[in-house]
């Protein structure tokens, strides 16, 4: 057989140039701040809800490795179908401290869309979307996460907001939260839809905004669909780090055209000082 030495010089050469600069023939050039998620370990805090049920539907769709938590697998199955019941699903309850550092153990990712569908009693606002937040968060202190993704709603910053009134302090209790999260040290993304629908999503534009200038967007809406996009992106690009934004659907702005609009989002740190105060 024919040797070839300079050939195969030259290809080892080229396989070790590839290497050395992260390049091989399968792989994409990735942007300089996207992160990639496959090999992450995601918890789904609220992977049961009306929210959680799209963001668990695109994990899942993508071969993501992801884990669901619910209070009861069986009344979640139930709800959802029998299309989610092949799913990681854990059980677990916010309010018990314990049991969220030892789901959490070995997780890389939280997107928590969690939220009390009652207005008193122990399963309130107070102990679900403040106290159990908080303990979710330190949960994810505990296991080292590397991004925590939080949802939480307009108006959160406005105590004399009328939801306040009607929801037994929800906003409060949820803008609570969001600080246990901002004052954690871990890398987090707060994200604060205007009202959820289930219509159809990636049909209207999505408008992302800064200082919860909820007035404005009030009676705006957002597809829980988008809303799961959203959420999962923020995932996947550092230019949601530590930024809280709302988000709320306009008909006058491209589908899809809001994934360009993430690194405009500017950081709650540099938020706090240009307002001169510390709230984004
Ligand atoms: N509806 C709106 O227009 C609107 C607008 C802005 C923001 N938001 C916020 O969006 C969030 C999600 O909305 P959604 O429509 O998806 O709500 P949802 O359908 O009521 O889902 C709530 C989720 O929270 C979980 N949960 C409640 N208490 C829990 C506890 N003690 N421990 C663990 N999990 C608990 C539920 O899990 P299990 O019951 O399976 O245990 C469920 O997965 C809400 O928190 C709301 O504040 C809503």
């Amino acid at each position: 057989m024919r040797q070839y030495p300079g050939s195969a010089i030259i290809l080892g050469a080229l396989i070790i140039c590839a290497s050395l600069l992260g390049c091989s023939e399968d792989e994409p050039d990735f942007p300089p701040d996207f992160v990639d998620i496959r090999d992450k370990s995601i918890f789904v805090a609220g992977g049961s809800g009306r929210a959680g049920r799209y963001i668990v539907e695109r994990l899942d769709a993508r071969g993501l490795n992801f884990t669901p938590m619910t209070r009861s697998k069986e009344a979640a199955i139930e709800r959802l179908g029998p299309a989610f019941a092949e799913m990681n699903w854990v059980e677990g309850d916010v309010r018990n401290a314990e049991q969220m550092r030892t789901l959490l153990m070995g997780k890389d990712m939280v997107i928590c869309v969690i939220g009390s569908r009652e207005t008193e009693g122990p399963n309130g606002p107070e102990f679900v979307d403040y106290q159990g937040v908080a303990n979710l968060v330190d949960a994810a202190v505990a296991a080292d996460v590397e991004h925590f993704v939080l949802l939480t709603a307009i108006g959160v910053t406005d105590e004399n907001h009328p939801l306040n009134k009607l929801l037994g302090n929800a906003l409060i209790w949820r803008f609570k939260g969001e600080n246990q999260l901002r004052e954690s040290g871990l890398t987090y993304t707060i994200v604060r839809p205007a009202g959820l629908v289930d219509e159809p999503s990636g049909e209207q534009g999505v408008f992302l905004d800064q200082g919860d200038n909820w007035q404005d967007i009030f009676r705006g809406t957002i597809t829980r669909g988008d809303l799961a996009d959203v959420l999962i992106a923020s995932l996947e690009t550092n230019h949601t780090h530590n930024r809280t934004f709302e988000i709320v659907n306009r008909t006058d702005l491209e589908p899809g055209i809001w994934r360009e609009t993430l690194p405009n989002l500017v950081s709650d740190q540099e938020l706090a000082s240009e307002a001169g105060d510390n709230s984004p």
